[in-house]
């Protein structure tokens, strides 16, 4: 048995932890059958210049548990430092393995560095002539009418007397930068320092450099673009820009021990110069802009003459607000080919990916004449053939390159990102054969945990199409959409698909970060804005909307369950009350009737419309009974027993008000009749009835959905719970409009932002609000993992301690394999037809127990590798309406 995956603070070995309170956790590896972790241990030590193993810092002693997690308890960790850690497991055979890590401190608020910035004096020439390099063609004007900006180009030259054992690079940006040393890249990050609630926290990256510094002469330089700082976000933009400030600034330390134990700091300061160079303007939504001539051949060396840049301007701002980044920066994590390119009668191309996706391309500029412009349009969709972008509303996701003749040269856009699968290329003057580019995939890089697939296309398309709209939305923080001018934190969105992201990767570090943002954003009387964070310039987000607030509640609870940790739920408890307390000052007496100023009620539903009172309802109910648990689990015992009875209290409420002596929910909606039954909102003795109205209504509309962003979220899981998964499936395989097989049927690549971006009746639903790349309507991927797979936890099981293995078998497919990395280790379900009937294959990590239901048989399992089998005429028939109504 060993332990895998070994994580502090939900991360792997990182560089720059500022966080007082640690947590190493790790995955546990099947060891012999039957066998369980007996004891473990938990050490700390430092670690020394040379790399070696230093003194011991802490020692957890042997805890005779086999949990996955210790909370560290030793002594304050000092800044700047190196530690090695090592867990031991010993299991009830007695065998011990132990395995180690390392991850490093950051500066911890011991900043020296100044903020450096544009300076004011003149750029001069090789003659020493005061010299503009900028060009101001039309283009450039024409960027200038976007609010796109010239990024800057910063570089200090300094000596070393000898190369340093050691160096470590910390690093951010008023903006997004790219760091050099003497040429080469600090890292391979993308779009540091990534967006967070600035005016709370400003992350910064630490690298390791040691082996880009020389003896001598070097240089450290970096190009710093606007990006979230002061470029275009959120939408209005050309109105938006300079939200955080209009200065693009860069700060870095550069620290750097010597083999005699001395030490040295190269910092940001005066000593700085600044000149623009090829890239003339960048911005995140608008795109990017180069004149290859223009570029500073040399610039990253140290040889370069920079006689002619001129001093920055050293900025006043704070560095209190720097804090070492808390889940993986974003990085390149796929390069896509073209599927096909097609050329137009007026000479453009369109480049197909055959993806739709977020990053940008690099294109070859191979066989083009210096002087020539070439123009890159991304969208994601094709229009009679044609580029249609008109959804993107007012980003541009325009690049342009001017070629400077010289063969080899590659043009790829740095300080944007697009959502796009389709390219037009325009300006093409190189033999058509010759046009060379690549999709490069930007995406948050965190660490894959889940996999499904099945014996049928369809599903195993949308399941990738679900991962795909993960992978292109969770770019920083978790968006709406890549590709328009908004790309925000929509609460709601995150708060529905977060169970699904969280079985897919591993959102511990990346997603608790964003909660800092609702935290910080969260208004003193405990409304929770509909975004986070919020763009500084925006005034609408402040309204506190049903499931959009309840993320603040939600999401906590949702890693809390899977992650286990207690302390993250004790940070998030102040928070996740204060909007349930906020809900409950402003409506006293009624259910939720007051403060909903922007009340989405269920977002995009089709054809079907759940009243407003009934979605607010729903959720107050929900976040209090949440927040009752957390309160239980914190062991907060008066505050449990106060919110429980609050919870009974609106369920009374609730029933009075919304549903009828015939168990009718007001609205006669699915998503209504979901929300009384997923979340246990009428009495038992009225499920039935409330069940039916649910399963004829989905019935009467020949097995389809009506369901929003909110009601999608529980739709197949509570069909699954009343014994109708027979009807989830027929809603899974529907390829009639609206569903998701609809939009795969129209060529969906991602997740759609509504059922109808695409009809064949109607065509493109409204420019105003059409994104194709849109997670929310993705939550199913949850009931993929749960349902059909049949992977859950035990009603009162954290960490994925105690499981449920309920597989819905159904001759729909013969084969369907799951896996996930759980927080204690690796979970599998497979089955598949065998004979005339199924076999069904479950692995479990040790120690993790579960409760195996199949059809006519229930098995109790702990760790290892095990199978069953049923006859085919076990499987559970088709159901009338709403006949099996269980509770589950
Ligand atoms: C966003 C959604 C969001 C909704 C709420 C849209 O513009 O793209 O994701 O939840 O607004 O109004």
């Amino acid at each position: 048995m060993k332990a895998y995956a070994l994580r502090v603070n939900g991360r792997e070995k990182p560089l720059e932890l500022d966080d007082d309170h640690l947590r190493f956790a790790w995955r546990l590896s099947p060891g012999a059958a039957g066998a369980t972790v007996a004891a473990h241990q938990v050490e700390l030590w430092s670690e020394t210049a040379e790399g070696a193993q230093g003194h011991l810092i802490w020692n957890s002693g042997e805890i005779p548990s086999d949990e996955v997690a210790v909370d560290y308890a030793g002594p304050t960790l000092r800044a700047r430092s190196a530690y090695r850690w090592a867990v031991t497991i010993v299991d009830t055979e007695g065998i011990t393995t132990a395995e180690t890590s390392r991850f490093e401190t950051g500066l911890r608020g011991g900043w020296s560095a100044a903020w450096i910035g544009r300076g004011v004096g003149p750029w001069l020439d090789s003659t020493g002539e005061a010299a503009d390099p900028r060009v101001g063609t039309a283009i450039e004007r024409s960027w200038q009418t976007m609010y796109a900006k010239p990024p800057l180009q910063l570089r200090r030259e300094f000596q070393l007397n000898e190369r340093p054992n050691r160096a470590r690079l910390y690093v951010s940006a008023h903006g997004i930068y790219r760091a050099y040393l003497n040429g080469t890249r600090a890292g391979v990050d993308e779009l540091t320092p990534g967006w967070t609630r600035y005016e709370s926290r400003l992350e910064y990256q630490a690298y390791d450099v040691t082996e880009s510094l020389q003896e001598g002469d070097n240089v450290l330089a970096a190009d710093v673009a606007d990006g979230w700082w002061a470029g275009n976000i959120g939408y209005n933009t050309r109105r938006h820009a300079d939200q955080y400030g209009d200065r693009t600034e860069f700060i870095a330390e550069l620290h750097l021990d010597f083999a005699d134990g001395t030490h040295q700091v190269v910092t940001t300061d005066d000593r700085w110069v600044e000149k623009p160079g090829a890239i003339i303007m960048a911005d995140l939504l608008m795109g990017e802009y180069h004149d290859a001539a223009l570029a500073t051949d040399g610039w990253l060396l140290p040889t370069f003459d920079a006689s002619g840049w001129r001093p920055v301007e050293v900025g006043t701002g704070s560095t209190e607000t720097l804090i070492g980044q808390r889940a993986e920066p974003v990085r390149v994590v796929a390069e896509v080919l073209p599927m096909s390119i097609e050329w137009l009668p007026s000479g453009a191309a369109i480049v197909d990916f055959g993806q739709n996706l977020t990053g940008r391309v690099r294109l070859s500029l191979t066989g083009l004449e210096r002087g020539d412009i070439v123009e890159l349009r991304h969208g994601e969709v094709l229009e009679d053939g044609r580029l249609y972008t008109d959804n993107l509303r007012s980003a541009e996701a325009r690049d342009v390159v001017v070629a400077n003749g010289s063969d080899g040269q590659v043009f790829e856009p740095l300080f944007t990102f697009h959502g796009f699968r389709y390219l037009e290329v325009q300006g093409w003057r190189g033999r058509p054969g010759s046009l060379d580019v690549t999709a490069i995939v930007l995406s948050s890089d965190i660490n894959p945990t889940g996999d499904f697939r099945t014996s049928s296309a369809l599903v195993n398309k949308l399941y990738r199409n679900i991962v795909w709209s993960q992978r292109g939305n969770f770019v920083a923080v978790p968006m709406d959409c890549p590709q328009r001018d908004e790309r925000l934190g929509w609460t709601a969105d995150t708060q529905v698909f977060a169970p699904t992201a969280a079985w897919n990767s591993d959102v511990e570090a990346f997603l608790s970060r964003w909660l800092l943002d609702v935290n910080d954003s969260q208004a003193p009387s405990g409304n929770v804005p509909d975004v986070a964070p919020v763009p500084p310039l925006s005034t609408n987000f402040e309204t506190g909307s049903p499931g959009w607030g309840d993320a603040a509640v939600i999401v906590p609870w949702t890693l809390y369950r899977a992650y286990g940790d207690r302390a993250f739920l004790e940070r998030q408890f102040p928070a996740m009350k204060a909007w349930v307390d906020y809900i409950a000052a402003v409506n006293p007496t009624t259910i939720w009737t007051n403060s909903l100023g922007n009340n989405h009620g269920d977002w995009l539903s089709v054809d079907a419309h759940t009243p407003k009172l009934v979605v607010s309802g729903a959720y107050r109910i929900r976040s209090t009974d949440l927040l009752a648990r957390a309160a239980q689990a914190l062991g907060k015992v008066d505050e449990a027993a106060y919110y429980a009875s609050e919870a009974a209290r609106l369920r009374e409420l609730f029933q009075s008000e919304f549903i009828d002596e015939e168990g009718r929910v007001l609205g006669e909606t699915q998503t209504g009749y979901l929300f009384v039954l997923a979340w246990d909102l009428a009495p038992d003795a009225q499920r039935s009835q409330i069940a039916g109205h649910l399963v004829a209504d989905i019935i009467n509309r020949g097995k389809r959905l009506t369901t929003g962003f909110l009601g999608v979220s529980l739709l197949c899981a509570t069909l699954t719970r009343i014994g109708r998964a027979d009807l989830a499936y027929d809603i899974l395989f529907q390829e009639q409009f609206p569903s998701w097989g609809y939009s795969i049927r129209h060529g969906a690549t991602t997740i759609w932002e509504r059922w109808d971006g695409y009809t064949e009746h109607a065509g493109f639903q409204s420019k105003e609000m059409n994104s194709f790349n849109h997670y929310s309507l993705g939550s199913v991927g949850e009931w993929l993992f749960s349902g059909v797979a049949g992977i859950s936890q035990a009603d009162d099981s954290i960490g994925f301690r105690r499981l449920r293995i309920e597989p819905h078998v159904t001759s729909r497919f013969s084969v369907v394999e799951a896996s996930f990395e759980s927080f204690r280790g690796k979970i599998t379900v497979s089955w598949s037809e065998e004979g005339d009937g199924y076999l069904v294959s479950v692995g479990v990590p040790p120690g993790t127990s579960a409760e195996v239901i199949l059809p006519g048989q229930t098995h109790e399992i702990t760790g290892g590798q095990h199978s069953f089998r049923f006859a085919a005429d076990a499987l559970p028939a088709q159901h009338g309406p709403g006949s099996l109504v269980a509770r589950g």
